[in-house]
């Protein structure tokens, strides 16, 4: 039988256990390596955020920007993005990738099965 293993690999979730719960303080961020993928995690409000590190303008990386509320202002160039759902303030059509975000017995997971979204 002939099938499309791809298809089926980007329908499944794949949770990495990232950092402590605790590891975090409140309206901090960390760069992470998950999965050879540069990761970007957030704790807003107690809420965990994960998007990709590298900004889609020139791939600075969002780590060692600023937290504004619930934007993430790039160090390079100062574009804004929502960490909610990686949009562009100025442009929706201009996205970082996201990552689903799990707390479980202490531990915070992020979803790396697929691309983001
Ligand atoms: S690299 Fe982020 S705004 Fe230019």
């Amino acid at each position: 039988m002939i099938y499309n293993r791809n298809v089926f690999m980007d329908q499944e979730s794949k949770w990495i256990m990232a950092i402590k719960e605790d590891e975090l303080p409140e309206g901090e961020k960390t760069a992470l390596l998950l999965e050879g993928n540069k990761v970007l995690l957030l704790k807003k409000e107690g809420v965990f955020f994960a998007m990709s590190n590298k900004c889609p303008h020139m791939e600075c990386p969002l780590s060692k920007g600023t937290l504004e509320q619930y934007l993430i202002v790039c160090p390079c160039h100062d574009w804004k993005f929502d960490i909610r759902n990686g949009e562009f303030l100025n442009a929706k059509e201009i996205k970082v990738p996201v990552y689903q975000t799990k707390v479980e017995d202490g531990n915070v997971f992020v979803n790396m099965g697929g691309a983001g979204e």
